[in-house]
């Protein structure tokens, strides 16, 4: 958990801005769903037996008979929001939405963990083939190129399977695991019963040289599955986005099915800090009661790209600081003048910082330095005597000669149009 400060908000809308520009791109549309979610959504989606439920959940004392939970990820309300309008029954028509908000983890925290983390991400409903899939990665890569980090990212994939090929790919691999129990840690033998895939995405020591001799997971893929994939990777192959196909990659949550990827930063072969991930989830709708609805999406972790960002960007920073300095302050009706000539500056589409405080003429210009201000206008003694105000540049340091107060709004405006503050 941690507070995101002014400096930082820049950066933030940047993020935010192209992330709203991408979607609205490829036709998505905006949901806002909860942060307070039935406990019991999660545990028939998720996976009873995913970190996410058995160790992560925030669950909430709700004093009810229902338990609430802070929501650990964003695709179950969605689909959950969806399937109570009753908006996945049309079959012909595609439902397309995307959500940006905090999520919340009971992770140990460390870098790039966070108990309380920002996600967005998109879902596309209603689409089994392999082209909703296509579209997802396309939305993901406008996104890496829109801010800048595209050459920085690697986007892996593999293919799960239909839900009964996993199921008993996930039967022969628990069957091997067990045999090579000795060489597991406590944390992978825990794993063998509830749900063996995830020992494949396993960082713990030594589990490469087990997982050497596992049995591949392609031997279950039937060819219906298999052709959805072929179908995805050709389209990645003709349209010159790079990949690389992972059989380990399984995937934390246990509602995927057939295509699962994930975007991490170049270089980090043990995907330990994976930016984004997603993947087609056929089953879920149905398993939220609603009725059966192909789905396939992505999300992304804010503070993580948040991360891989330049931080160069441009500060938004007043048009004009405007102030009085010394005893002119002290008066009440100067005060109020000053108020009234911030607004004057304001209405007519300029963005105003007032200085509130009683300060000297250098105090004054440092302020208006490091507000970033273009302009700083200023009432000392002299200019209050003749209701008059003096208008400095900030770039060029040029100070012409005061103006009527009255003609405060006007000079700004030639100043600032002829390019003098910049
Ligand atoms: P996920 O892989 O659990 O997938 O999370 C997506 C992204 O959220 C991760 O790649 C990571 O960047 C970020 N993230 C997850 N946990 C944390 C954390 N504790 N601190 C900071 N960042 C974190 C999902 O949540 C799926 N709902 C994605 C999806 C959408 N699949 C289909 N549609």
């Amino acid at each position: 958990m941690h507070d995101v400060m002014p400096e930082q908000q820049d950066l933030w809308h940047r993020l935010e801005a192209a992330v709203k520009a991408a979607h609205d791109s490829f036709g998505y549309r905006r949901v806002r769903t909860p942060v307070l979610e039935h406990e019991d959504l999660f545990l028939r989606t998720v996976g009873g037996e995913s970190d996410i439920v058995t160790k992560e959940l925030f669950s909430v004392d709700a004093r009810g008979k229902r338990k609430v939970c802070m929501r650990p990820e964003g695709t179950v309300p969605a689909v959950r929001a969806l399937a109570n309008l009753g908006l996945l029954r049309d079959k012909k028509r595609k439902r397309r939405v995307w959500y940006m908000g905090p999520m919340f983890r009971r992770e140990r925290p460390q870098r790039g963990r966070l108990r309380q983390f920002h996600q967005f991400g998109a879902e596309l409903m209603g689409v089994a083939g392999f082209e909703a899939d296509v579209e997802i990665v396309l939305l993901c890569a406008a996104i890496w190129r829109e801010l800048g980090i595209a050459d920085r990212l690697e986007l892996v994939v593999n293919n799960l399977g239909g839900l009964e090929e996993r199921r008993a790919y996930a039967e022969e691999l628990r069957g091997y695991l067990a045999s090579r129990e000795g060489s597991l840690s406590a944390t992978d033998r825990m794993r063998v019963n509830a749900n063996p895939l995830r020992v494949l995405d396993s960082k713990e020591e030594g589990i490469d040289e087990v997982l050497a001799e596992a049995p591949a997971m392609s031997k279950h893929i039937g060819d219906k599955s298999q052709r959805h994939f072929d179908s995805f990777l050709g389209f990645l192959d003709d349209n010159g986005i790079d990949h690389r196909e992972d059989d380990r990659l399984v995937r934390g949550l246990e509602y995927y099915t057939l295509t699962v990827f994930e975007w991490i930063p170049k270089g980090d072969t043990r995907r330990q800090s994976a930016v984004c991930g997603g993947g087609r989830y056929d089953g879920l709708a149905e398993a939220l009661g609603s009725d059966p609805c192909p789905g396939t999406g992505m999300a992304a972790g804010v503070e993580r790209i948040l991360e891989m960002m330049d931080g160069g960007t441009e500060r938004s920073v007043p048009d004009v600081y405007i102030g009085m300095t010394g005893q002119v302050y002290e008066d009440k009706a100067s005060r109020i003048r000053l108020l009234e000539m911030s607004e004057q500056l304001r209405k007519a589409g300029f963005s105003v910082e007032t200085c509130m405080t009683r300060v000297k003429i250098s105090l004054f210009f440092q302020l208006a330095n490091e507000s970033g201000a273009r302009l700083a206008a200023l009432v000392g003694k002299r200019e209050q005597a003749r209701k008059e105000i003096s208008i400095k540049s900030m770039a060029t340091g040029v100070q012409d000669d005061p103006v009527p107060q009255d003609e405060l709004v006007d000079r700004v405006k030639s100043m600032l149009k002829l390019g003098e503050g910049n």
